[in-house]
Formats: C-alpha cells, sequence, structure tokens
C-alpha cells in the first residue's frame, strides 16, 4: 500500500490491524531507524562534531557533508550513514500533509500561527495538545500525529530520574529526545500496542507518526486490571513516577538478539483505544530506558532486577511476596 501524503510503503490503512508479519516488519523498521540514528551520532562525533541535541542529527540532510566525503573514511562513514537515515525517516515539509506553509518561527514581533491547530481539506483535527498533535486522514480515516519540537531541541516525554527518599528511584517526566520519541514508539508497538510507523520528519523538526485508528476511552475508566501483558509490577519501595502504572519491560529485539528492560508508564485510559477486532491496544506512554547504571549501585534493586528478568513473576525478595513486605 502507499501512502496518501508521501506516496510511500505503508502497512497501515484506517482501522485495518495490520497481521503479524506486518507486525514484525513494522517492529524491525522502528529498530533500524533507531539504529541508523546511533551510527549517525557515532559518526558525527567521529567527525568531530558535536550536536547539542539529537535534533541537529535528526535533521542533517543527505547532502549535507557529500563535498567532504572524498576527504577520508569518517567523513564517508558519515554520509553513507545520513542517507541510511533519511531512507528510514524521509525529510518532509508540512504543506505535504496538508497544512499551510506558514513558517512556525516568529514573524516581524508576532508569534507565527501554528500551523497544526486547525484542520485541514485531508486532515481533521482529532486530539492531542501535550506531546502531538492528532489528526485522522479525510481519505481512509488513518492516524497521523505530529510531535512538535519545544525548547533547546527537545520532543516529547520521556522520564529522567533520581534519588528518592522513601523509595530508592523517582521516575519525574519531562521533555524528551528525538531517540526517545522513535523508542517509544517502538516501545507502544512492541507492547502489542497500535500498529505504529514513523512517516517522516519536517524541516522544522516536527515527527510524523501514523497510527490505525481506534475508539477514544472515556476519560477515567479504570485501565489497571486491561493493562498490555509483558508489563512488570514494580515495588513501590524501589520506584515511584509521577505517571500513572509505572512498570518495568523488557524490550526483545526482533532478531532476539538482545533484551532491554525500560521503564513504561502513563498507561491512563486516554492512552488506549479500542480497536476493530474488539481488543483495547495502547496509542501512547512515556518511557525511558532503565536507569541499570544507578540502580546497578542498589543490591535490593539489582538483585530484583535479574530476578523478573527470567521469571516475571518473582518476588521483590527471594522467597518473599512483595504484599507480604
Ligand atoms: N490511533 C488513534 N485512534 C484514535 N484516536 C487517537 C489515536 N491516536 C490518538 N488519538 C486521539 O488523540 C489523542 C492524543 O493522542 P496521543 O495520546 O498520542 O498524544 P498526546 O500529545 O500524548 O496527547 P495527551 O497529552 O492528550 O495524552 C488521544 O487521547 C486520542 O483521543
Ligand atoms: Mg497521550
Amino acid at each position: 500500500m502507499q501512502d496518501h501524503f508521501t506516496g510511500q510503503l505503508t502497512r497501515i490503512q484506517g482501522r485495518l490491524l495490520p497481521g503479524a508479519e506486518a507486525r514484525r516488519d513494522l517492529q524491525y523498521d522502528h529498530e533500524r531507524r533507531l539504529a541508523a540514528l546511533d551510527r549517525v551520532g557515532a559518526a558525527a562525533t567521529e567527525c568531530g562534531l558535536r550536536a547539542d541535541s539529537d535534533r541537529d542529527l535528526v535533521l542533517l540532510a543527505e547532502d549535507e557533508v557529500s563535498l567532504l566525503e572524498a576527504t577520508g573514511d569518517e567523513w564517508a562513514r558519515f554520509g553513507a550513514a545520513i542517507r541510511d537515515l533519511r531512507g528510514l525517516l524521509p525529510l518532509r515539509s508540512l504543506e505535504d500533509f496538508g497544512f499551510p506553509g506558514t513558517p512556525l518561527a516568529e514573524t516581524e514581533g508576532e508569534a507565527a500561527a501554528n500551523p497544526l491547530e486547525e484542520s485541514n481539506a485531508r486532515l481533521r483535527r482529532i486530539g492531542g495538545g501535550v506531546e502531538a498533535w492528532a489528526f485522522a486522514a479525510e481519505a481512509d480515516g488513518s492516524v497521523y500525529k505530529f510531535y512538535l519540537p519545544r525548547e533547546e531541541g527537545r520532543i516529547g516525554s520521556e522520564f529522567g530520574f533520581r534519588r528518592g527518599e522513601e523509595t530508592t528511584l523517582r521516575a519525574e517526566a519531562g521533555l524528551g529526545s528525538y531517540r526517545g520519541l522513535l523508542e517509544k514508539l517502538l516501545l507502544v508497538h512492541a507492547l502489542g500496542g497500535m500498529a505504529t510507523e514513523v512517516v517522516a520528519v519536517t524541516p522544522e523538526g516536527i515527527v510524523v507518526a501514523k497510527q490505525a485508528l481506534g475508539e477514544p476511552l472515556a476519560q477515567g475508566d479504570d485501565m489497571s486490571g486491561s493493562l498490555p501483558a509483558g508489563l512488570i509490577e514494580i515495588p513501590s519501595r524501589f520506584l515511584r513516577a509521577n505517571r500513572d502504572h509505572p512498570r518495568l519491560f523488557f524490550l526483545a529485539s526482533s532478531d532476539a538478539g538482545t533484551t532491554r528492560p525500560y521503564l513504561v508508564a502513563d498507561l491512563h485510559a486516554r492512552n488506549f483505544v479500542r480497536c476493530v477486532d474488539g481488543a483495547l491496544r495502547v496509542i501512547d506512554l512515556v518511557a525511558a530506558p532503565w536507569p541499570a547504571t544507578l540502580t546497578a549501585r542498589e543490591p535490593a534493586v539489582a538483585d530484583w532486577l535479574a530476578r523478573v528478568r527470567h521469571d516475571p513473576a518473582a518476588s521483590a525478595l527471594p522467597g518473599a511476596r512483595d504484599e507480604d513486605l
């Protein structure tokens, strides 16, 4: 299938849910995109370039270093890495998605209108505001989310960690990185959530993601009994978070080569939808890689992490039930 806006291959159309094979392909694309971004970062460092935020890396154009590529292997690697990333995260303009070409920057002292505030002839606004502006395509109902960058090249939401008082760690949601946003979209998908693609990034640094359309739930519905499988409850003496239902999740890579722990949370009713098959699926969450270097120094947490990795039902203390602690 071709995407209505970009003409690129897509596996998402309206309310339809992609099958198992298409879902595996989608997850693999997320992984390859993250790996490509890492290679661009590593290659830039090798060339002696320091990016203030990964926004600069995400926006590098294919021809940016072409003149330097003949000057050395590191520049050739940098050029190749940029082209790889561009193949998995194309640059597209907001006009390609039917929005007026208003610049987002201020003009003559007046703040420019945010072109995403309004529906356009091809996209109808359906929600959002904190991280993303969500629209449904008039043509087929597919959902397009536009993640707007914030100050200092930050985008989306991600957890940061600090030591707590009654708890080992406190996780606090704040502005995130481009890498964190791409990783969040992978996690939504990997948790058996709504099929999610990354469609493009605009020259302004807006990330465009696409999802199948579902029915929103009523705000305030209790989700504690319907969280995705594979999420492990975290003893509150180890970690508290300022978002609903903080959980540990081991993300397995498609090739089953690695399994990495993440904190996943913000699993409230507005971040789920009901799909055509009647199932609930997560559409959004807040996450961060589990702060393993911090918790490695905490024997009780490190020990628990090692045990739940092998047995998700393992309790916080060997031989004890968490309710009894
Ligand atoms: N796939 C979808 N199907 C149906 N509705 C959706 C879908 N994705 C998003 N929406 C609607 O748009 C809203 C915002 O989407 P999302 O949660 O991804 O962005 P957000 O910026 O994190 O928003 P919020 O801050 O409100 O959580 C959702 O609460 C939902 O009402
Ligand atoms: Mg949300």
